[in-house]
């Protein structure tokens, strides 16, 4: 179960359809990124399904929720997998600079 306090956040991607697009899009060690990850819903799946994951919000309030989200809902061997972090999607390359040529899924659900 997801933190209680994701019921804030007003846009949720449902945590079935996100790892139905992450199985159907790529494949068990790919990388992905969320440009826009709220609660983070999308890198805890695609994590779970051991693909790395990088997620990205403006807002601080999310990110630490989504960090909180991979500590809870992941486990030791998925853990590290994934990550979060404060950016403006409108600045992905500076923001994922780190990540230039090796993304291998952008699964994002904008306001
Ligand atoms: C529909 S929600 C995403 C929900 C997420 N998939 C989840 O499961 O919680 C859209 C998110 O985009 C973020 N956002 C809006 N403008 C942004 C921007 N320019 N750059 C990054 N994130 C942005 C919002 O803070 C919000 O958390």
């Amino acid at each position: 179960m997801y933190l209680p306090e994701c019921r804030e956040h007003p846009g949720k991607m449902l945590p079935d359809l996100a790892r139905r697009i992450v199985r159907c899009y790529s494949r068990r060690g790919d990388l992905v990124v969320d440009a826009m990850c709220g609660n983070g819903t999308t890198i805890v799946e695609a994590a779970r399904l051991h693909r790395r994951a990088v997620g990205v919000d403006v807002e601080d309030r999310w990110v630490d929720l989504a960090a909180r989200n991979l500590d809870h809902m992941l486990d030791d061997a998925t853990r590290p997998l994934a990550r979060v972090r404060v950016g403006d999607a409108r600045q992905l390359p500076d923001v994922l600079a780190d990540t230039t040529g090796r993304v291998d899924l952008v699964a994002t659900s904008p306001p």
